[in-house]
């Protein structure tokens, strides 16, 4: 039986990804791969809902796609494309804008939150709208199941929605998408303010590890990571959460367990913590800008395996946006 279908995508907003970022979504992207059926996408239109700069995005969703490609998605076992390539995107969020009440939009606490971080008059519609761009992303290639973080429950729940919605007023034409609930779901914080979440958006750049930086600087950040008082290293997320932020990372990337952990460092100080994790973190990157460099280095090649991507998702989009424009009437 065919596998079935997940679909996912990503902002290429900042020109590195961060740990948080690999740790909370692109690795188990790398994972569904392998069960799944598995659409990625560089999320290009959705870039260009907060202002942008026209100079970088091409470059930043090549630099987005080779960093993914440099985690492990193999383009042999799913398809990554750049949202941009496949106009089917934009048509279909027309459509489904036309079924989605303004009121209903306007619920969307993600664009509360963002459009007053901008100032209300300033924000754009596309922000707005951006959660029905995000339905169409999902539902033009009839997924069964989406990865979702916490923040993005409510934006899944409206594609839910919207699929339903349609199905019932023109006949059954998507799949209705379920979450794919990904288990240890690693929840990342900034390292210098440690019950926050890392962000690219965070004021301290000293709090993010970034994939692309120089490792020496990742290895510093580590180590003047803000750690808790006591010296005991134990995971307590609400009294020591700078040490289990530590904890977390040490553990995703090792693949060893917490418990482990805390047992290896009994006796141990912070410091020594810092020291380990700082290694493995610097072992963990190298290979991956490596390889992240080795596709940048060839950017016809990249760009032709994007291309390439982009007609895998194309074949599965077309059809299901003719079949949406026939039931509207078209
Ligand atoms: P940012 O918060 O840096 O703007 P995005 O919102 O673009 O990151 O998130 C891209 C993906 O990375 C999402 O799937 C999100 O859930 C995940 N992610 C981002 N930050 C973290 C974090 N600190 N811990 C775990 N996952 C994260
Ligand atoms: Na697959």
């Amino acid at each position: 039986p065919a596998q079935p279908r997940v679909f996912s995508g990503i902002q290429p907003t900042a020109d590195s990804f961060h740990l948080g970022n690999y740790l909370g979504a692109v690795r188990h992207w790398v994972a569904l791969q392998e069960t799944h059926d598995a659409f990625y996408c560089v999320v290009d239109l959705h870039a260009i809902t907060a202002g942008h700069d026209p100079r970088v995005l091409a470059q930043r969703s090549r630099v987005a796609a080779a960093q993914l490609l440099a985690a492990g998605l193999d383009p042999e076992r799913c398809t990554l494309f750049v949202q941009s390539q496949v106009p089917e995107h934009a048509q279909l969020a027309w459509v489904l804008g036309c079924l989605t009440g303004f009121g209903e939009a306007g619920r969307m606490t993600q664009f509360k939150d963002k459009s007053q971080k901008q100032g209300n008059e300033r924000a754009s519609v596309g922000l707005f709208t951006y959660p029905i761009l995000q339905a169409a992303d999902i539902l033009l290639y009839q997924a069964d199941a989406v990865p979702v973080g916490e923040d993005q429950r409510q934006h899944l729940e409206l594609s839910r929605d919207l699929a339903q919605r349609f199905n019932t007023r023109f006949g059954s034409t998507f799949t209705v998408p379920a979450a794919h609930i990904v288990k240890d779901t690693a929840k990342i914080t900034d390292l210098q303010d440690p019950t926050a979440k890392m962000s690219k958006s965070s004021s301290s750049p000293a709090g993010i590890v970034l994939f692309l930086e120089d490792a020496a600087r990742s290895v510093k950040k580590i180590r003047s990571a803000v750690t808790d008082t006591g010296r005991e290293i134990v995971f307590d997320v609400q009294q020591k959460p700078g040490v289990s932020n530590l904890l977390t990372i040490y553990s995703a990337l090792s693949g060893r367990s917490i418990d482990d952990l805390v047992g290896a460092y009994a006796g141990k100080g912070y410091g020594d913590l810092k020291k380990d994790l700082g290694e493995v973190v610097r072992d963990f990157v190298t290979p991956i800008q490596d390889r992240t460099r080795g596709y940048l280095d060839d950017p016809a090649q990249l760009d032709k395996l994007l291309a390439a991507g982009a007609q895998k998702a194309q074949a599965v989009a077309a059809p299901t946006l003719q079949a949406v424009y026939e039931r509207v009437g078209f």
